[in-house]
């Protein structure tokens, strides 16, 4: 059992400013660069209000100017420089440690969550912070806009080599998925048992649904989590949710999403809203930048039949 935690000089200089790992780092840049989006991402914007979306346009935008940021909350998750966060880090280095786990990703965007999850992984395995025993990670991201799967594809791409010079093998499989629309869900959920039926353990991943306050829209992920959650309800599962620390009203509609699943225990010792405010270096903009994390994590581990 992993009990450490990890400190890397790369991810964390001087104490307590958070960096994101350089390989991904290295990989957003020339994705923004191949798409000609580099020249705007420095320039950075005062825009608030982006939170990506179907369409090309939308997503490019959370891309150029917001990709980074999601980035940062994993890495403040797995870093932990004011240790708000338990033994959540140790949990998921646990869950990510040898064998074979299969991650549902959704919605998924361009991937910052997990991609950043598993470089922050990538880094404390190369400066021997962590074992590096061979690990599968094979991963179904979905989301509604075709432009953010293809920009996920292209960067996991350019992270494989890195990841297998440190013991991870990641096969990524996007689907397009509409949320709203219960059979895709549905459709999602055999795709991701029939691909990876072998997997030790299913870890669902939702990263910054925060943007998504139409009622409309909460209505249908709550259908769909509730889809998602009842298919791991009987294999040894995690799930765990990350949000910018949002207003008590949205983090309550949010959560309702997960609150009828009785048979996923929260984390005993995370507190009810972990949360966390860090300073981060925006790798892009080449500036210091305020962020703000809370997350949730909910557990099945027996695996049994309740
Ligand atoms: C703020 S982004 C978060 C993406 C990613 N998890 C991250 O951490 O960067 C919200 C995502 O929700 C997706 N989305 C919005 N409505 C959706 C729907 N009805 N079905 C599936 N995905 C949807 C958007 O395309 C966007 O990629």
């Amino acid at each position: 059992m992993t009990t450490q935690r990890i400190d890397c000089r790369e991810l964390i200089d001087p104490h307590p400013l958070l960096h994101l790992p350089t390989t991904l780092q290295n990989a957003y840049r020339a994705e923004l660069a191949r798409r000609g989006l580099l020249e705007e991402a420095i320039a950075g914007t005062t825009e608030k209000q982006i939170h990506g979306g179907p369409t090309p346009q939308e997503t490019l935008k959370h891309f150029k100017y917001r990709f980074a940021n999601s980035c940062s909350r994993v890495v403040c998750i797995l870093v932990d420089p004011a240790s708000s966060f338990a033994s959540l880090p140790v949990e998921v280095f646990q869950s990510f440690s040898s064998h074979k786990i299969a991650v549902l990703d959704a919605p998924c965007g361009a991937g910052a969550s997990l991609l950043s999850l598993l470089a922050v992984l990538a880094t404390a395995r190369a400066h021997r912070q962590l074992p590096s025993l061979p690990l599968t990670v094979g991963v179904i991201g979905a989301d509604v806009s075709p432009t953010a799967l293809d920009i996920y594809s292209s960067i996991a791409n350019a992270l494989i080599p890195e990841f297998e010079r440190n013991g991870i093998t990641l096969n990524v499989t996007t689907l397009n998925w509409d949320a709203a629309q219960i059979n895709q869900t549905s459709g999602v959920c055999d795709t991701w048992f029939a691909t990876h039926a072998d997997a030790n353990e299913y870890f669902v991943l939702v990263g910054n649904l925060s943007g998504i306050t139409e009622p409309t829209i909460v209505q249908a992920f709550q259908r769909s989590f509730e889809h998602i959650t009842a298919r791991i309800s009987n294999v040894a599962s995690t799930v765990l949710w990350i949000e910018p620390i949002i207003e008590k009203s949205i983090t309550k509609r949010i959560k309702e999403i997960f609150s009828f699943s009785w048979w996923l225990k929260p984390s005993e010792d995370l507190a009810a809203d972990a949360q966390s405010r860090f300073s981060w270096r925006q790798p892009i903009e080449n500036k210091t930048i305020a962020g703000t994390v809370m997350v949730h994590r909910y557990e099945r581990k027996d695996g049994g039949i309740a």
